[in-house]
């Protein structure tokens, strides 16, 4: 048996609707994996990535993966060295989470290959170390969820302070991912530093609706919150027929939908039974318009990033 081990950290969907920078959540499915190695060579190499098409930076202080578990390896060890191979399960740039998935299975696993004496919560500054170095932010939304699972909600960022909120289990997601790329740097650039306060009455109403939805199990209430007035309105100008879909998946059954974090996946709330019909129609909505896109269903993980195995 190799000295390898295995960990997976799963996708997210960011800003969960009206919580731009503070709501999040993972998804079951689908989620990066790496493999991470003590070794003698002191620092993080990264010695292999596959499923990116050779897009991503393989020197390691370049790389989301590779800055992440450099800053635990340095917390843990100064004089440790860790091997990376970073498998990619998801596309790049597509909203779904993708830098967060590999800085959070890159800290993770590097903080096991060392011994494991850091906590989920212990490693978060690094992965967000990691996020700012993919999206120019050190935002959490990504990155706590796909840390220690479920639904979560960040108070405050100075000081730190978040939530997990209550997991209705029985909500699915239909999440369509277009064939566009959006760099969520670009996609923040394009906000405005001031919003009308009539919009941010409205999205307080909705964070605070979405909260409550979730304590009590109200799928209904959860998806008409999922309405956002502040980020929404300049970002569905990316993603050409955002407004179709959109309406395609209400008219599908969906009980809310929203772009997945910056974009350009969006993403549907769905009872079980009406998810297969509503990942159709987001589909046809871009297709109809000769954007292909591709769709899945997903539920909400609730473990967050774990060990898979030992790798043989
Ligand atoms: N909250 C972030 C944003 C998530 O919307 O820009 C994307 O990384």
């Amino acid at each position: 048996m190799s000295d390898w081990l295995k960990v997976f950290a799963p996708a997210t969907v960011a800003n969960v609707g009206p919580g731009y920078d503070v709501l999040g959540l993972a998804l079951d499915s689908p989620g990066d994996w790496v493999e991470a190695m003590r070794t003698e060579q002191r620092g993080v190499q990264i010695v292999e990535i596959t499923g990116d098409d050779g897009r991503l930076p393989r020197v390691a202080a370049l790389n989301c993966a590779g800055v992440s578990a450099r800053l635990v390896q340095e917390k843990i060890d100064p004089a440790a060295g860790v091997a990376l191979k970073v498998h990619k399960g998801m596309p790049i740039g597509s909203g779904l989470g993708s830098s967060s998935a590999s800085s959070v299975a890159a800290a993770w696993a590097t903080n096991l290959a060392l011994g494991g004496a850091l906590s989920k919560v212990d490693v978060l500054d690094a992965c967000r170390a990691g996020e700012k170095l993919a999206t120019g932010a050190p935002h959490a939304d990504n990155v706590l969820p796909s840390l220690i699972g479920g639904i979560t909600l960040i108070r405050s960022y100075e000081p730190f302070d978040y939530l997990e909120l209550p997991t209705p289990l029985e909500l699915r997601f239909a999440i369509v991912s277009p064939e566009l790329e959006i760099k969520t740097a670009d996609a923040r650039k394009i906000l405005p530093e001031r919003v009308p306060m009539e919009d941010v009455v409205r999205n307080l109403g909705n964070v605070a609706a979405l909260v409550a939805a979730l304590y009590e199990g109200r799928l209904d209430l959860f998806g008409r919150a999922l309405d956002d007035f502040v980020v929404v309105p300049y970002r569905s100008r990316l993603i050409q027929r955002y407004d179709d879909v959109h309406a395609a998946a209400m008219d599908a059954g969906a009980l809310g939908c929203s772009i997945s974090g910056s974009g350009p996946a969006m993403f549907a709330a769905c009872t079980e039974e009406t998810a297969e019909v509503v990942a159709a129609a987001l589909v046809d909505g871009f297709q109809r318009s000769g954007i292909g896109a591709k769709s899945f269903i997903a539920g909400i993980n609730t473990r967050g990033v774990r060990l898979v195995d030992e790798v043989e």
